[in-house]
């Protein structure tokens, strides 16, 4: 079983899209994907294909109902989901409210998640530092980093390069041998988004594990209610070879297929993610 996050410091950058596609990428290989949507916006429902009529949700209603079994949508791509649900400002603040002061609400809940057989839990995080992203910090096999080949994301680079993003201490030094980064939205065809993607590969080496061209296709996509799955040229290749990167690092193995199948759930070695 493994726990990973889509995160990023900054918003828009394409956490939701990646964290759909690769939930899907993975499911797809056979493994049991739970999605689990922290962002208020409620929006990785969407990619997936849930029906806006869908009532059903888990983080919206933590406290209340945290019956987060109850709470699973079934969707096309094999993934299921558990949707943030609907969260007007204020029920949003409460709840950054309530996971900072009793983070075991969720970390209990995505416990009881991982612990049946060969499951991965795909989070989708709200941007900047956030009270569910800390709450399940301790457990995260990976944080896939997501920032944008522009100037904005170039400025914060080092600050992910130097694990700083992590925040300080004992809690973000742990972290920090799991934290790798995904370039999204390149353009080899843009001075400026060539120079940045060049920071990011010096800064981060063998910790930048993929890079996602931008693709109109990508939003089309999402208009369609579709997804990017078949590897398509552009996108949907890059997000093939990053599902692909990521199964490596945390040697997921293909379900079935003997014994290094369900072993994951280590990131200890990094210098592994060079070798792809
Ligand atoms: N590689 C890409 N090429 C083109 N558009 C993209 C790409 N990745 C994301 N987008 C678009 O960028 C917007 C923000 O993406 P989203 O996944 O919602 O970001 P976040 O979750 O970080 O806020 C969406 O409209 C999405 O379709
Ligand atoms: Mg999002």
């Amino acid at each position: 079983m493994s726990l990973i996050a889509f995160a990023s410091p900054k918003g828009g950058v394409g956490k939701t899209t990646v964290a759909a596609h690769v939930a899907a990428l993975l499911a797809r290989r056979g493994h049991k994907v739970i999605a689990l949507d922290l962002d208020p916006q409620n929006a990785l429902r969407l990619h997936l294909g849930v029906s806006l009529r869908e009532e059903r949700c888990f983080l919206s209603r933590l406290g209340t109902r945290p019956a987060w079994r109850e709470a699973l949508v079934e969707t096309e791509s094999g993934v299921r989901i558990l949707p943030y649900g609907p969260a007007d400002p204020l029920r949003a603040l409460e709840l950054s409210q309530l996971l900072t002061n009793e983070p075991q609400h969720l970390a209990e809940a995505v416990r009881e998640m991982l612990a049946m057989p060969d499951v991965i839990v795909v989070l989708d995080t709200p941007p900047g530092p956030n009270a569910a992203l800390a709450a399940l910090m301790p457990r995260l096999d990976l944080m896939v980093i997501l920032l944008l080949a522009d100037a904005g994301s170039a400025a914060i680079i080092p600050q992910v390069a130097s694990n700083r993003v992590l925040g300080r201490g004992t809690l973000g030094a742990r972290a920090a041998d799991r934290a790798v980064l995904v370039l999204n939205q390149v353009d080899e065809h843009e001075p400026l988004s060539d120079a940045v993607f060049d920071m990011a590969r010096n800064a981060m080496g063998s910790r930048m594990i993929g890079a996602i061209c931008r693709d109109p296709a990508l939003a089309e996509a999402l208009a369609d209610k579709r997804m990017l799955l078949d590897g398509e040229p552009g996108a949907g290749e890059d997000l093939e070879l990053l599902a692909d990167a990521i199964a490596k690092g945390l040697k997921l193995g293909r379900p079935g297929s003997g014994p290094s199948g369900g072993q994951g759930g280590g990131f200890s070695a990094l210098s592994e993610w060079g070798s792809q």
